[in-house]
């Protein structure tokens, strides 16, 4: 312990030699609330990442945008019990909180809020929130109440934190859908700011799941974003039906993978579209078993950014 608070001492002091300030981590709403009071009164923007911990370079990315577009940034880690629909998966969820707090100073986050399960739902959380349709399909189908519980969590960090921005990577392509509507519908001044997908070298879209990957299943995964990416071309020449056909025989073609599902859908409504025509933003939603891994990826076939 003692070995790891000097690494981290001296990483910091390397990195931020003009700006001598820990990240301080922090378990109470309380306390969170007092620090963040202090950064309201000097009017310093305070972006927030919310986080399930065991961080990769795809939350680095985030934690960097924020750090570089506000004065303060918040991360919370936390393994929120009500969006997780299968116990097993809750239990395995890797939990890596001395290596994600060194990542998180090695970015530059202010603080990082873990709080324990007593903290967030001192009382069962019986809000429902629905927003149909965009809740319904994908994800929302195949895991019934996930995106209920994402939302209980994701209101109640943001009643913590009240943040002027919050960042959220776009491989979670449904989340960040729900995410922007909830805050639309509450009317929460918050920015929300989606950010692009990381993947390693060879495609594989990052995921705290990629950890449990066994040598093989990790080859086999490869096959997921492969397809994505060649089905881009084929899309160019070919109709939505077709293209849908081309990834789901190719993920059935692939050993160790097992299609739940692959969706063409409208970027903002979330239904699935008939032709390219349909949409000014159109994207892939695919998620697959690999061994008992459930990994989720996603590829833009049209989008409206510049
Ligand atoms: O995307 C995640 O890691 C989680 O769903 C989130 C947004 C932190 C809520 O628990």
């Amino acid at each position: 312990m003692l070995n790891y608070t000097l690494f981290c001492t001296v990483f910091l002091l390397e990195k931020k030699s003009d700006n001598w300030i820990l990240m301080k981590t922090i378990h109470t709403i309380n306390e969170l609330q007092q620090q963040l009071a202090a950064v309201r009164e000097r009017n310093e923007k305070i972006g927030f990442v919310p986080t399930m911990g065991a961080l990769h370079d795809g939350h680095a990315s985030l934690v960097r945008k924020s750090v570089s577009e506000n004065a303060v940034t918040v991360v919370s880690i936390f393994v929120n019990p009500t969006q997780f629909n299968d116990k097993k998966d809750l239990e395995k969820y890797p939990r890596t909180l001395e290596a994600d707090s060194l990542l998180l100073e090695k970015e530059g986050a202010s603080f990082v809020f873990v709080p324990t399960v007593e903290e967030m739902y001192p009382q069962p959380d019986t809000r429902q929130f629905n927003y149909a349709p965009l809740d319904t399909v994908m994800e929302g189908a195949f895991r019934p109440g996930h995106f209920n519980g994402v939302c209980q969590i994701v209101s109640k960090l943001f009643d913590a934190v009240k943040p002027d921005r919050a960042y959220f990577g776009e491989k979670d392509f449904q989340q960040l859908a729900i995410i922007r509507e909830m805050t639309r519908q509450l009317d929460l001044p918050i920015e929300i700011v989606g950010c692009a997908i990381v993947r390693e070298p060879d495609g594989l879209a990052l995921s705290s799941r990629n950890a449990r990957l066994s040598a093989v299943e990790r080859e086999n995964a490869l096959k997921i974003s492969q397809s994505l990416f060649k089905s881009t071309t084929f899309a160019l020449t070919h109709s939505v039906a077709e293209t849908q056909r081309f990834v789901e025989e190719a993920i059935w073609a692939s050993e160790g993978l097992q299609l739940e599902y692959f969706s063409i859908v409208n970027g903002r409504t979330l239904q699935t579209v008939q032709r390219w025509e349909d949409a000014e933003e159109i994207v892939g939603c695919i998620t697959v078993f690999c061994g008992e891994v459930r990994l989720i990826d996603n590829i833009p076939y049209k989008t409206s950014k510049k």
